[in-house]
């Protein structure tokens, strides 16, 4: 049998808590501000991707969960794909032309791909995919291509696919710089801690349940960017600001910092969705009352002890320290209680056993307290929020052995 040549690799979801909206160039996708995010665990949330080069390929396709997508139709696709393979065409001219024997130096930037890729949680649970989608992408086609490109360089061609996907290029806690140049060179992700750096700090995204189709982050940005007031202060003096305290906050594992600047860019993001014309809202009524549901909990404490964040949609990504979760989780489960025809290992898995050790540290709320700081949050009806994924800080894109391919001899899904 002819030598294969594939990649397989999995890529992280992030969560921002300095927030990218708004581009100065859509077609490079350069934004108008630096974000900064943190890599979320791949062991709860992540995308598998395999790539596989063949000259017995007729075109280049792509699977997506199971279902065949038009690379053609997406320019976002296309554009990564080809930058990635320039780098390949670039590197073999250069072993080439440095006197390698052509037999050793494979034309893969020449061959077609077929590319397949699956999440590991359900598309359903409305989480954004993009961000680990190009990630994975990118990554698998830098395995497969053997691109001697650093993670920072290699996080530009992700960004081409989808902004926030640079930053999913690495683990940990990520700033996405946002450069000024017009080409873009100076756009990219570099990694601000590793995520040893605090492994205390875990992540409770509350799944809520939402019929309505939100308008896309890359059209809601722009509408922003053309007609918000706000918005222009937020860019010229607000992030700035924030990035550099933020990068302090992380380095000294200051959470209450961390929390604060968290929940306030948060906010401010959203009071500029609010601020665009026709004005744009993602979160709702259960979004909102988990925003007084966390800072009731706050005051409760005596101290910022967790932070929400939203993104595009009303899903709460909940910020806290490892000691604070069962609390929390007490807490939310109360507020939103699972409905009948979800099984409780499907609502809330406990991934971290947190309700299993009979050993607890730090401050825990009786029952009655659990009951007051509800009254903040109202009355939802069960299944409210649907899924609770509790998750930590997690690393950046991994390798997989050919084992986990998800292609067949032929070259088609498995
Ligand atoms: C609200 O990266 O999805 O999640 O670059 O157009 O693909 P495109 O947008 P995308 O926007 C993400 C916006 C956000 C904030 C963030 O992740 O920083």
């Amino acid at each position: 049998m002819s030598a294969k040549y594939e990649a397989t690799v999995t890529a992280p979801v992030n969560i921002a808590v300095i927030k990218y909206w708004g581009k100065r160039d859509s077609a490079l996708i350069l934004p108008t501000n630096s974000s900064l995010s943190v890599t979320l665990s791949q062991d709860h949330l992540s995308t598998r991707t395999t790539i596989r080069a063949s000259p017995d390929f007729g075109k280049d396709r792509l699977w997506l969960n199971g279902v065949e997508e038009d690379i053609a139709a997406s320019k976002r696709l296309i554009n990564s794909i080809t930058t990635a393979r320039n780098l390949r065409a670039a590197l073999e001219q250069k072993l080439l032309s440095e006197g390698a024997p052509a037999e050793t130096v494979v034309p893969l930037s020449k061959w077609s791909l077929h590319v397949c890729s699956e999440n590991n949680f359900p598309t359903a649970a409305g989480l954004a995919s993009s961000a680990s989608g190009y990630a994975a992408l990118v990554k698998a086609l830098g395995v497969l291509f053997d691109l001697p490109q650093s993670t920072s360089d290699l996080s530009r061609v992700a960004r081409v696919g989808s902004g926030s996907a640079c930053r999913s290029m690495f683990g940990g806690f990520v700033a996405w710089q946002a450069g000024v140049s017009d080409d873009g060179h100076d756009s990219f992700a570099v990694q601000v801690a590793d995520r040893q750096h605090w492994p205390e700090l875990q992540a409770l995204i509350l799944v809520a349940s939402d019929k309505k189709k939100a308008i896309s982050s890359t059209a809601g940005m722009q509408t922003t960017v053309e007609t918000s007031e706000l918005f222009a202060e937020r860019v010229r003096s607000v992030v700035p600001k924030r990035m550099e305290a933020m990068q302090r906050a992380i380095a000294e594992r200051d959470f209450g910092t961390f929390a604060e600047i968290t929940m306030r860019d948060s906010n401010q993001f959203h009071a500029v969705c609010l601020d665009t014309y026709p004005p744009i809202s993602y979160m709702n009524d259960i979004s909102r009352s988990i925003v007084s549901l966390v800072h009731a909990f706050n005051a409760a404490r005596g101290r910022v002890a967790a932070a929400y964040t939203y993104d595009a949609g009303p899903n709460a990504v909940i910020y806290a320290l490892k000691d604070d979760m069962r609390d929390l989780v007490e807490l939310v489960t109360y507020c939103f209680p699972r409905d009948d025809s979800t099984l409780l290992e499907a609502f809330y898995p406990n991934s971290f056993a947190i309700f299993d050790s009979a050993d607890q540290v730090g401050q825990r709320l009786t029952r009655p307290e659990v009951a007051q700081l509800a009254e903040t949050a109202g009355k939802f009806p069960p299944g409210s929020v649907r899924r609770i994924i509790h998750t930590e800080v997690g690393d950046g894109p991994r390798v997989l052995p050919d084992s986990e391919s998800l292609l067949n001899d032929a070259g088609m899904p498995k």
